[in-house]
This record gives C-alpha cells, structure tokens and sequence, in this order.
C-alpha cells in the first residue's frame, strides 16, 4: 500500500471507529468516496466487518446511490439526469452522445482519468430539463450539439491548468 493511500485508508478506520452503529453507514461511504473519489473493495470490506452489516448488503447501498462508485472517477463526472422531464427532452440521446464521443460506456472512466460518465435520476432541477452536471456545476437546457464544445472546453482547461 502506497504511503498515500494507508493514510486515507487509516481516515476510514479511524472514522469507522468512531461511528456508533450501523446507521451511519451512509455517513460513512461518503466520507470514503470523498476521501478516494470512490469506494475501495477492501474498504467495504472493513466497513462490513467493523460495522458487521454484510458485505452484500454495502453493495446494495453502493449501487442504490448514484454518487457512489465501486471504481475511480475521473477528474470530470459527467452526470446525465435520466428523470422524466429531462428524458422527455432527449436526456437518452445527450447520453449516447457523450458515451460515443468519449468512447466509454455508463459507470466507465475514460483511459487518461478525465472523463467518467453517470446517469442520475432527477437532479431536482426540471425546469431546466435536460439537465448535465459536470462535477458540481450545472448545464441546463442542454442540446446534443453541446456534448464536443462542452467536451473541448473542458480538456483546454486541462492543458492550461
Ligand atoms: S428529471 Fe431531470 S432534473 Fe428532474
């Protein structure tokens, strides 16, 4: 284990332990997906036997909650809303534009670490349907001709950073 890596991974013990029961696994996950931008195997595997949920249980909460993710994001989560209102408004096609473009698939992460793609439910935001997220900020009324711009904007800034 890298250096780096025991010390977020002691964080989680130690947060672990100071937790009271099995209702703050939630509480726990976000710290853990935080802390590594996604949820480790021998993580969960921890918080199972500290917490003593079972293991299959965690992947259940895992995979309930877009947020979570069993593998690295890359440094832009492009979040897709598949809710009604932003489907309705071709959310469904802005998505396979993204997915072709990058060349990954829903829950993958581009080769280079930059890009990750998630679908969500509704964001909270259908008024501005459909709606993309990319990290925290919000693009909305977007339109399948922005997905190379928005793209192309985003891998400059990387070059300029
Ligand atoms: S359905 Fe997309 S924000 Fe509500």
């Amino acid at each position: 284990m890298l250096a780096e890596d025991k010390e977020k991974y002691d964080a989680i013990i130690e947060f672990l332990e100071s937790v009271e029961s099995k209702s703050d696994l939630i509480e726990v996950l976000h710290k853990t997906q935080d802390l590594y931008g996604y949820i480790p195997k021998r993580v969960v595997t921890s918080i199972a036997k500290t917490l003593d949920i079972p293991v299959s249980t965690i992947y259940g909460v895992i995979s309930f909650y877009s947020r979570f993710s069993l593998v690295p994001k890359g440094k832009y989560s492009v979040s897709v809303c598949m809710g009604t209102a932003c489907y309705v408004k071709g959310a469904n096609d802005i998505l396979e534009a993204f997915s072709r473009e990058l060349g990954i698939g829903v829950g993958e992460t581009t080769e280079d670490q930059l890009f990750s793609i998630i679908e969500t439910r509704c964001v909270g935001d259908c008024a501005l349907a459909p709606v993309v997220n990319i990290n925290e900020d919000v693009y909305p009324y977007f339109k399948i001709e922005d997905v190379k711009n928005l793209l192309n904007d985003l891998k400059v800034g990387v070059e300029n950073d």
